[in-house]
């Protein structure tokens, strides 16, 4: 099987925080009127919406997305749509309908239509209390304790049966927490390490929902998206691994991020009041072992703890404060 090029691309979950992103990474790569770029609900904004196509559809509903895939003539979708850890927790049933239901339509629509690649993200919600926490390898125990991290492992199984069973070319990696200064994260465990700029930025003053020295797997904007462009890229003779690719940049603990932007807000003080969010965050590993990665399609961050605080310090001040 040898992978065929990517020309027109459908995008699902496009309003969230790293769809809103991809698709206009996408479009500069394939063309504007290429990447076709869907909703569910939320407005996207003026730059999505005017850049190229964009269409509300519920992914749960087959027909939408396949109405969509023929009149676009779709050869890659890339399934963005998912709802996340805590909010999971919230709506364990909701959180099972879109993620699977979601998925099995695209993958069925790309089976049906012989689409050239499918992409999935995972997260590391798919590692579990019993997963090795430091330096987490790619082969490892899976026994997520949340339902977002049940089906991430449920998704990276089905994409790996597509792939044997029916030759879908799907491909996925596992992602730590995404850090951003465009479109905020919406339900996540990992979003304090985004929050945390705005309000280190507007008000000088934050507290954390996770406690001070809690570690997390970490990785900013452009290397994410970098991330899945190369892995959608990547020839596919060099796959021994399909939907389940550790990645990663950098881990911190909630205290080493403040202790970074005091660096450039001396003034800006944290206060730490854990929720229920804490548990979901203990479960999970500090580092994750990406050899995988590297190895088999070349993955290599440009992003430090460092380095992304300077970026998204500068980049965010001047969104907010002009
Ligand atoms: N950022 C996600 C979450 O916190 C992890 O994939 O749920």
């Amino acid at each position: 099987m040898s992978s065929r090029p990517m020309k027109r691309i459908l995008v699902t979950g496009s309003v969230g925080q790293i769809g809103s992103e991809l698709v206009m990474e996408l479009r500069k790569h394939y063309g504007n009127e290429n990447v076709v770029a869907t909703g569910h609900r939320t407005k996207p904004g003026d730059a999505l919406r005017e850049s190229g196509p964009f269409h509300f559809i519920r992914i749960q509903e087959r027909q939408q997305l396949e109405g969509l895939v023929e009149q676009y003539d779709i050869d890659t979708i890339f399934n963005m749509a998912a709802i996340l850890s805590a909010a999971g927790e919230k709506r364990p049933q909701l959180c099972w309908d879109v993620n699977m239901n979601g998925l099995i339509n695209v993958l069925e629509v790309a089976r049906e239509k012989e689409l050239a690649r499918v992409i999935n993200p995972s997260s590391i919600a798919a590692f579990g209390p019993e997963t090795p926490g430091k330096n987490t390898p790619n082969e490892t125990i899976l026994k997520p304790k949340t339902m977002y991290g049940v089906t991430k492992v449920a998704g990276e199984l089905l994409g790996d049966y597509y792939f044997h069973r029916f030759g879908v070319d799907v491909r996925g990696m596992r992602l730590p927490g995404v850090i951003s200064y465009k479109t905020l994260p919406g339900g996540g465990t990992t979003d304090y390490a985004v929050e945390i700029f705005y309000e280190a930025i507007k008000n000088k003053r934050y507290t954390c929902f996770l406690k001070e020295d809690t570690v997390l797997p970490m990785m900013y904007m452009p290397d994410t998206l970098k991330s899945f462009i190369d892995l959608a890229n990547a020839p596919i003779e060099g796959l021994k691994h399909h939907c389940d690719f550790n990645v990663t940049a950098m881990s911190f603990s909630a205290g080493e991020l403040a202790a970074e932007i005091k660096k450039y807000i001396p003034e800006f003080e944290v206060g730490y009041e854990p929720d229920f969010r804490q548990a979901i965050a203990d479960s999970w590993p500090q580092s994750i072992d990406d050899s995988p990665a590297r190895e088999e399609w070349g993955w290599s961050p440009d992003y430090n703890l460092s380095r992304m605080t300077k970026d998204m310090i500068e980049k965010l001040s001047e969104r907010l404060l002009g």
